[in-house]
């Protein structure tokens, strides 16, 4: 059950897509409090409530005992103390002895959860503007919370199956030889891949929809050489665009007044990558129209898949704010700079990037009203996703295409995916990626996933080979560096076969990773869920921080700490461990519920799966269209027959039907003898182990 409340005079900010009449009623399990156009939501807490929710932000699964800020920073450095990153997905869960309810704050502007932080035992949650609907959400599971969520927001974005395989990404490919050389590593070596990221560096002077056509002469022969090959390029577009005469995409946003403007009327002028740049207001739809339409410039070239990157929007500096900076710094040139002053030289520069003044200084058009940017900043974003997305569509409504943004708000689940921004190659870093899966998926983002190997800092093969082992579940399995970083391309370490190894179970276990997301994707559940959701009255399944539930047979538990040969884990249930080294290389442990230490050598990764249940694994493959999604073999520990369904499809119709997508797997067990059976498949249960 679903229930609206509304403050002030809330915007339509398309994140639901069902319409629901407003209560006349105080919202349930908080009290309320309006204070100089500020709402808060108080709620008490009880030593054992759990409180999930707020899809991609900092710190653990558990979200209690910290403050975070909806409000979307372009922020490189994900340390503990951050309270906000790239995205603002208002949703709680509370869940506990005596509650169990979800909340989602549909609010654009800048929100503070307080969740335990001021007062370990009292959750406030603040408005600062005012206008929103809240929305109480009531089942009798935290699943089944989720579920009837998402049936709120809309169906979560498809994208091709293509976008299943492995794509390497570097910030500073700069030219065609380039990227095919990287292409020819991996294929020399038979490591696996389907996709190569372009960063900015492919583009004339930082314009969004050019390239450059010294070092990319041909893009469309580029292209359509990386297709023969099995591999996509998938160019990255960002938010800005570059002020320059005689640039089509600028002259004709000038033209056409598609860009954000200041309270005078004239465009509001802000630094990205190619230094002083115009904004589209994406929440206009014929902004959206036009600056979707913009992709088909590459699309006519081959292109199917994109990134949208700056979309908070990230700002290095307005004209006001450098001009505010240069004033500090004539006044104190040739002062003697004293602790003060040389600190406010600093900040003058550094208080220059993402300025919330600079925020406050250009208006959108919304349904006809003028609206200060503050006031909606985080849907900025998952506008432009929209935009992207609903151009796809207008170009080919056939055909699904992969997207995935940096910036996101609720509602742009359903145009594209998310990846989980500039990370480091720190070891929790690792985890921090693997605690946000979950709560990603319950806000309907399910295509994500993180640099792997980290973006910032200087990766180690260890470090780079733990990733890829949790990167081998997560639906976008992206290895992403920034530029002057190590260069971490597989092929650059030592131990590139172990890594290779560890990519060909990703391929091995497609078959059941896509099956399960489009199952998840289809009938509004999760891909990946916290333990808690499984496991809701074993009180140490609720806590762990650090194993999650991947579709409706398995768990993992990667290992995230250097120099471990291995790892605790807890198991809720009997499950069957499979020790992975590769698509052919395992071993099988079934394992009583409760507590281990599980032994890892560096190039080994586990997969625990449920007993009664079974997983198919697919031969290697170098890249998905080479897959054999017909030839798979089981594996399980059973004690009696089971039925199991796996989801396929031609991995590109944009409106695919769950039930004609499926395929039964029975499995009979008679005594020790196993036999499987499912129309149209080949399988193989020498890897089912029966009974004790
Ligand atoms: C931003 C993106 C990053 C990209 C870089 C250059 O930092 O988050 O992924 O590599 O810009 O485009």
């Amino acid at each position: 059950m679903i229930r609206r409340y509304d403050f002030g005079s809330p915007i339509h900010t398309g994140a639901v897509v069902r319409e629901l009449a407003v209560e006349n009623a105080a919202v349930p399990f908080f009290a309320t409090e309006v204070q100089e156009g500020r709402v808060s939501f108080t709620i008490h807490m009880d030593v054992d409530d759990l409180v999930f929710g707020l899809g991609e932000s900092l710190r653990g699964i558990n979200k209690r005992g910290h403050l975070y800020r909806a409000w979307n920073s372009d922020d490189f450095s994900h340390t503990e103390n951050k309270a906000s990153i790239y995205a603002s997905h208002n949703l709680l869960l509370f869940s506990g002895r005596e509650k169990l309810f979800g909340v989602y704050f549909d609010d654009p502007g800048a929100m503070e959860f307080d969740l335990g932080y001021t007062r370990g035992d009292t959750a406030v949650i603040t408005s600062e503007n005012g206008d929103l609907s809240v929305y109480i959400i009531e089942a009798d599971s935290l699943t089944a919370i989720c579920k009837e969520f998402r049936g709120l927001i809309g169906r979560s974005y498809l994208p091709p199956k293509w976008a299943f395989g492995y794509i390497q990404s570097r910030w500073g490919y700069s030219s065609d030889p380039e990227v095919r050389n990287v292409v020819k590593e991996h294929r020399d070596r038979h490591i696996p891949l389907d996709g190569v990221c372009m960063d900015i560096d492919y583009m004339e002077d930082f314009k969004d929809f050019t390239w450059n056509k010294k070092s990319f002469p041909d893009l469309r022969k580029f292209n359509a050489d990386m297709r023969a090959d099995h591999i996509r390029l998938i160019p990255i577009i960002d938010a800005g665009v570059k002020q320059l005469k005689g640039y089509d995409t600028c002259d004709v946003g000038l033209k056409k007044d598609y860009f954000v403007k200041k309270a005078d009327g004239k465009p509001f002028v802000g630094a990205v990558w190619p230094g002083r740049s115009y904004f589209p207001d994406f929440l206009r739809e014929d902004v959206r129209t036009w600056f979707g339409g913009e992709y088909s410039k590459l699309m006519d070239e081959g292109i199917e898949g994109f990134w949208n990157d700056m979309n908070e929007p990230a700002l290095f500096y307005s004209e006001e704010s450098i001009a505010e900076a240069f004033a500090v710094a004539d006044k104190l040139r040739n002062e003697n700079l004293d602790i003060h002053s040389a600190f406010a030289l600093k900040d003058a520069f550094n208080g220059t990037a993402n300025n919330m003044e600079d925020y406050r200084r250009f208006y959108h058009e919304v349904d006809g009203q003028t609206i200060r940017h503050d006031k909606i900043h985080n849907l900025y974003g998952a506008y432009m996703t929209r935009a992207a997305a609903e151009g796809f569509r207008r170009y080919d409504s056939s055909k699904r295409f992969l997207l995935f943004s940096r910036a996101s708000f609720v509602g742009a689940h359903r145009y594209g995916g998310v990846w989980q921004g500039d990370n480091s190659s720190w070891w929790s870093h690792i985890k921090l990626n693997l605690q946000m899966l979950p709560s990603l998926n319950m806000c309907g983002f399910l295509y994500s996933g993180a640099d792997l190997g980290g973006f910032s800092c200087n990766t180690t093969e260890d470090l780079m080979l733990r990733w890829l082992q949790l990167g081998v579940f997560s639906p976008l399995m992206r290895n992403h560096s920034a530029d002057h970083t190590r260069e971490q391309e597989v092929y650059r370490f030592a131990n590139w076969e172990d890594m290779r190894d560890i990519l060909t179970v990703r391929y091995g276990l497609l078959p059941y990773l896509y099956s399960e997301f489009m199952k998840a994707a289809l009938s509004d559940g999760m891909y990946f869920r916290p333990l808690a959701f499984d496991y809701p009255t074993d009180d140490v399944a609720c806590r762990v921080e650090d194993q999650v539930m991947l579709g409706s047979d398995c768990m993992i538990a990667p290992v995230y700490e250097q120099n471990a040969r291995g790892r605790h884990v807890y198991l809720p249930e009997d499950m069957l461990m499979v020790r992975f080294r590769s698509a052919t290389d395992y071993d099988l442990t079934p394992m009583e519920a409760g507590h281990y230490w599980i032994e890892l050598a560096l190039n080994e990764m586990p997969l625990f799966i449920r007993r009664g249940h079974v997983v198919p694994l697919a031969k290697p493959a170098e890249y998905v269209e080479g897959i054999d999604f017909t030839d798979l073999r089981l594996l399980g520990w059973l004690d009696e027959g089971v039925t199991t369904t796996l989801y396929n499809d031609d991995g590109q119709t944009t409106e695919p039907v769950l039930e004609s997508g499926l395929t039964t797997i029975t499995v009979t067990v008679e005594g020790e003898n196993v036999n499987a059976r499912g129309e149209g498949l080949t399988l193989n249960v020498d890897d089912v182990i029966v009974g004790e």
